[in-house]
């Protein structure tokens, strides 16, 4: 089995050896997994084009690592356990032996219908089962699984599909949230209205039972392709380098990126962190709330905790359904001893009030795990208090889409943990902080860009289709290191703080969206002439998106608003829409045209006894305008 450190000098120990010896390090760790051929060389590696290869001349497949090897002595032990959304409805459990079954029948199924190694399957489903199912059966195969979030609007799901050339789209009829009952496969539909001309089959699993359209060229009914298919099938040979999937997330720029993750080193690293950082005991049962269309479900749903063989629970509903204890409910049902959510629920929940936590126990509890975006001291001290008793360590787990697993972590009772802090990076993790010319920021009390010198095995490889863009956005920015867009600081005794994103991306509820992404969807409003979109500090979101607006007609501010949002959730979906959308008559513009977005940044944040020299503006009496727009007074009055 995987190295599991267990005390702070095992820690510094592995942390040594894994800086000095890393080829070494990752070999051991890779020799605890399941290969058909072992690698020739362990690490290949330049950050100038990038080219990184991990393992390479290895063969295996991840899904013998995360269901079969367990088997002989695993077979009947629960590997997935399914909460619905609705509490009095049917827990499903899956064991090793039973997911073993399912995940084959899958895989036949998909074979039957065309799917070959290399294929892109786009996945737009819910929190079902057959979600997990089929990504392991899609890996099973060799086929590359592209998870598209089933909040994304049509248009977000068209493009990501047309991105990547997908084969078949896999969806649902429709999704349980809550008290409500959203359609997908009509979405499904819309996208393909769209243009998706690489589409040949949508492949629909019948969840909530509501009516659809049925498209005879395309459509494809779950239960009637997998009849009859046996539960055995032989797993693909795949090299350690070959693609296992695509997911996308959004940067400075306009367009979403496909970040591109392989199979070995993805498979080693995530099973690894998981082990480290939750130290995940035989027989725990685990529950990461986040939802498979992110990079968290992913990692640590999915690939992490099976490949180590524990037990995770996969939620269909909302943290607030029937009502804000849905999650201690859970906790206490199931017993639940690792429990890993995101901030921006854990400050919703907090909002609600104690009464809802009160009514449970949770004497469960061993670990309590944040990830997605920086968790403020209030909701920390909540977690650590309601929630852990204070007995249970909390991992505020630094790390990104691009990371593939856990990257700047303390491991739960093993290595010192300081509120508000991710600490210290995992064993192979070697971050650093440099200054806008790209110079490393040696010591302690300091403060910079943080960046990773060495590569690690789950990084990113590269983004689906534009290496370029791989290049120039992570690689070139600060020569020979990968630049992760965050600035932070590590304190006196050498913890790093993440103080959040230093490029255009707002971090709303610990979902990434880029300020372009919004503007573009903005702008295609027709009475739109020009916009621009900054985060603001939101009480429970995190960042809340603030969209100043200069429109041709004379449309009011109230109307204005609700087309907006309107706009935004069709062309990305809800998680978009601005919170506050303010006309303007222009932008504050420097000379070279360019919008200043500091100037917003701060009227949003209603810091405007500070702005900074606005005398090199091209036009610094917008500044006052927008200000008395915002209902704020201006500095001279
Ligand atoms: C960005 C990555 C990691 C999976 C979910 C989000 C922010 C993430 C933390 C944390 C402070 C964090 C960063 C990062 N972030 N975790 N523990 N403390 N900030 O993945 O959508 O790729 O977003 O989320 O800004 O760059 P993602």
């Amino acid at each position: 089995m995987a190295l599991q450190v267990k005390n702070f000098q095992e820690y510094k120990e592995a942390y040594q050896k894994s800086v000095e010896n890393p080829a070494l390090f990752w070999e051991e760790q890779a020799n605890t997994f399941q290969w058909h051929r072992k690698w020739d060389k362990v690490l290949d590696w330049n950050f100038e084009e990038p080219n990184i290869k991990w393992f390479e001349g290895a063969k295996l497949n991840i899904t013998e690592n995360c269901i079969d090897r367990h088997l002989k002595d695993k077979a009947n032990q629960t590997a997935i356990i399914w909460e619905p959304n609705d509490p009095n409805d049917e827990t499903i459990r899956f064991t090793y032996q039973e997911l073993h079954d399912e995940v084959c029948k899958t895989a036949n199924m998909l074979k039957s219908l065309g799917i070959k190694k290399g294929d892109v399957i786009c996945f737009y489903m819910p929190m079902v089962p057959q979600l997990a199912i089929s990504v392991l059966a899609c890996a099973r195969i060799g086929a590359i699984h592209s998870v598209v979030f089933a909040g994304f609007s049509a248009k977000a799901l068209a493009d990501r599909i047309n991105d990547a050339s997908v084969k078949m789209v896999i969806c649902t009829d429709g999704n349980n949230r809550g008290s409500k009952q959203i359609a997908v496969k009509k979405v499904v539909d819309e996208a393909i209205e769209l243009g998706c001309p690489s589409v040949e089959k949508v492949l629909m699993l019948k969840h909530t039972h509501q009516e659809v359209n049925w498209n005879l060229n395309l459509d494809i009914l779950w239960s009637q392709a997998i009849k009859e298919q046996p539960p055995v099938c032989p797993a693909t040979v795949m090299d350690a380098e070959d693609v296992l999937f695509i997911l996308y997330t959004s940067g400075s720029t306009g367009k979403p990126k496909g970040v591109v993750h392989t199979c070995a080193g993805y498979m080693v690293y995530t099973t690894f962190s998981f082990k480290n950082v939750f130290q995940y005991q035989e027989g725990d049962i685990y529950w990461c709330t986040a939802d498979i269309g992110w990079i968290t479900g992913h990692s640590y749903i999915i690939y992490g905790p099976l490949a180590a063989g524990a037990t995770s629970i996969m939620f269909e509903g909302v943290p607030t359904y029937p009502d804000a204890g849905r999650f201690w409910e859970i906790c206490d049902k199931y017993k639940v001893n690792q429990f890993y959510t995101a901030p921006t629920a854990i400050r919703a929940l907090m909002a609600k009030g104690d009464a809802f936590v009160d009514k449970y126990n949770l004497d469960s509890l061993k670990v309590l795990g944040s990830v997605g975006e920086p968790i403020n001291k209030e909701a920390w001290e909540w977690y650590d208090n309601k929630i852990g008793k204070n007995k249970c360590p909390i991992v505020d787990t630094w790390w990104q889409t691009e990371t593939g697993g856990m990257m700047i972590s303390n491991l739960a009772g093993v290595t010192p943990q300081k509120a508000t802090f991710a600490t210290l990076p995992l064993p192979g993790i070697q971050p650093c902080l440099v200054d806008t010319d790209g110079n490393e920021i040696e010591g302690n009390d300091v403060e910079g860009l943080l960046c990773i010198k060495h590569p690690w095995p789950s990084m990113l490889r590269t983004t689906y289709g534009d290496h370029e863009r791989c290049k120039n956005t992570y690689f070139s920015v600060f020569k020979g290191k990968y630049f992760t867009g965050d600035g932070a600081r590590r304190d006196k005794d050498g913890l790093y703080r993440i103080i959040g994103r230093v490029d255009d991306v707002i971090n709303v509820s610990g979902h990434r969206l880029g300020t372009a992404e919004v503007e573009n969807a903005i702008n295609a409003c027709d009475f739109v002439i020009e916009s621009a979109v900054v985060g603001y500090p939101h009480e429970i979101k995190g960042q809340g998106i603030f969209a100043y607006v200069i429109c041709n007609s004379n449309v009011d501010n109230d109307r204005l608003e609700p087309l907006v949002r309107d706009k935004v959730s069709k062309i990305i979906g809800p998680i978009a829409k601005p919170d506050k959308v303010l006309l303007v008559s222009g932008l504050p513009k420097t000379r070279s045209g360019k919008i200043m977005r500091r100037i917003l940044r701060k009227i949003a944040e209603k810091e405007i006894s500070n702005l900074g020299d606005i005398s090199t503006l091209l036009n610094p009496e917008i500044v006052d305008e927008i200000i008395e727009k915002a209902g704020l007074k201006t500095v001279s009055s």
